[in-house]
């Protein structure tokens, strides 16, 4: 049902309604603009601006919309303009003229992102809590491999030993930051707009601070024409899920290329695995890929938000519209990623004596040299080029640095003695590295449980705000 035209002669031209309609996408907020409409009309009752008797009667029809809505009873139609102007028709269709009442100091600018924020804040939630499933999928992974040794890579050049659980563990880091940030991201969406109306407030007796309580909102709206057109909770979520989707890219490409031939490191299982239909041999990693391609479209509807976001002038305006499908688009397409690469990480086998003997190569050993030194008191610059000719020693008589002899050592450097061959092992090397937050497997140890822990408070936090959100949804 149209909410406007009293003013017009005639009804829009097709091409109108189609452009405006946006009841295909929107209808997802049903849930959350029947429990807003819910909190507005206690409070036109409360003003005395609704009797209580109506208000009783539209109380009952919205528990029943909202039934209705559940079990997919009451459905859109093709003349639904959004779902605001839906759901007003059905609760007309139960009350005739009285289902037009909640409309009194209420506009559908301060509506839609009233609704918006709830719908962000029940996904987000969500998307946080299975965030920190995936971290526990990447820490148990990672602890798996402690003690194993691989090449560390810079410019995926060998660079140091380190302990491969370290290596799969720098993950979690990256998206328990992610879980913060939807966090921190709460506090600031945690507002309610209601009461804002078009734009200028309302004559009206409403009640935004007993609204934005009533919707489990940390506070209401400071200045009501910042309130219908701030869409900063958007963008934010989506550049959250874009960082998200980074470093799901990241897994993407790792897994991708430590499953190559050339690597032979990681074995994705089958089920996490993909074929080719003409080549019969393949087994592609095709989850890590889409992981990595994916995030194109979320950086891209991040980006869809900023440019349309960008020069609106005064208060709502109808590109805020644009505002929704990008939101949507992204919260699905993690919500399809994330599992998917949960299990494949929980899934895959690393080979371990590959790794481990391929971590020495590559004179991946030779900042111990120089390291040693340092602890002769060899200034660092000197102790660097010794054990750069160490290595360049080494290129022109093909071996490795273990295989130089004591005296190729001593002509280098004269504090080079035979000990040097202790820190020369990669066990050694790694075990050395007790800096916190380093590579000994006994730091890598601790920074997992850390974590653990970390995700454990994380997941509690989370479980708290859900369980008040779906609360509040019941109310
Ligand atoms: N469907 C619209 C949106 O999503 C609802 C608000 C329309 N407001 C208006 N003044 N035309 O933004």
């Amino acid at each position: 049902m149209a909410l406007w035209g009293g003013r017009f002669s005639g009804k829009p031209a097709d091409a109108v309604f189609a452009l405006s309609q946006s009841i295909a996408f929107d209808w997802r907020l049903a849930p959350y603009d029947l429990r807003s409409s819910m909190a507005h009309l206690a409070v036109l009752e409360n003003a005395s601006h609704i009797s209580k008797d109506d208000a009783q009667k539209i109380r009952k029809a919205l528990k029943e919309l909202m039934n209705e809505v559940a079990s997919g009873k009451f459905l859109p139609i093709s003349e639904d303009e959004d779902v605001h102007s839906c759901l007003e028709r059905g609760l007309t269709e139960k009350l005739g003229t009285l289902g037009g009442s909640l409309r009194a100091g209420r506009s559908r600018n301060d509506q839609v992102t009233t609704d918006l924020r709830l719908f962000s804040i029940d996904h987000m939630l969500i998307l946080a809590q299975t965030m920190t499933e995936l971290i526990e999928v990447i820490l148990n992974k990672a602890s798996e491999y402690v003690n194993d040794a691989a090449p560390g890579f810079t410019h995926i050049q060998h660079a140091q030993p380190v302990s491969f659980g370290h290596e799969i563990a720098k993950h979690a880091h990256a998206f328990a930051r992610d879980v913060d940030r939807i966090n921190d991201w709460l506090y600031r969406t945690s507002v309610s707009s209601l009461g804002a109306g078009a734009l200028s407030g309302s004559s009206l007796k409403l009640d935004p601070v007993y609204i934005a309580k009533n919707l489990g909102f940390e506070r209401s709206f400071e200045n009501s024409i910042d309130a219908v057109s701030d869409r900063d909770y958007v963008a934010e979520a989506l550049f959250i899920t874009s960082l998200i989707g980074v470093h799901l890219s990241r897994i993407g490409e790792e897994w991708t290329l430590l499953g190559s031939t050339e690597f032979s490191w990681a074995k994705i299982a089958d089920e996490y695995s993909t074929g080719s239909s003409i080549m019969p041999q393949k087994k592609n990693p095709d989850m890590a890929e889409l992981a990595r391609g994916k995030t194109g479209r979320l950086i891209g509807n991040l980006m869809s938000v900023l440019a349309m976001l960008k020069g609106l002038p005064f208060a709502y305006n109808r590109d805020l519209q644009e505002d929704k499908e990008p939101l949507f688009d992204s919260l699905d397409t993690l919500t399809l990623v994330i599992p998917a690469i949960s299990g494949m990480i929980a899934t895959t086998d690393f080979d371990r004596v590959k790794m481990k003997s391929s971590a020495p190569t590559g004179f991946s050993l030779a900042t111990e040299i120089a390291d040693y030194l340092v602890r002769k008191n060899v200034p660092f610059a000197q102790a660097h080029e010794s054990a750069g000719a160490c290595v360049a020693l080494c290129e022109k008589l093909s071996c490795e640095l273990h295989e130089l002899t004591d005296e190729q050592f001593a002509e280098i450097h004269a504090s080079l003695e035979p000990s040097i061959r202790e820190v020369l092992t990669v066990d050694g090397a790694i075990a050395s590295r007790t800096t916190a937050g380093g590579t000994a497997p006994s730091q890598v140890l601790v920074q997992i449980s850390d974590a653990l822990k970390k995700t454990l408070d994380q997941r509690k936090e989370i479980a708290r705000k859900s369980k008040a959100f779906s609360e509040m949804m019941g109310a």
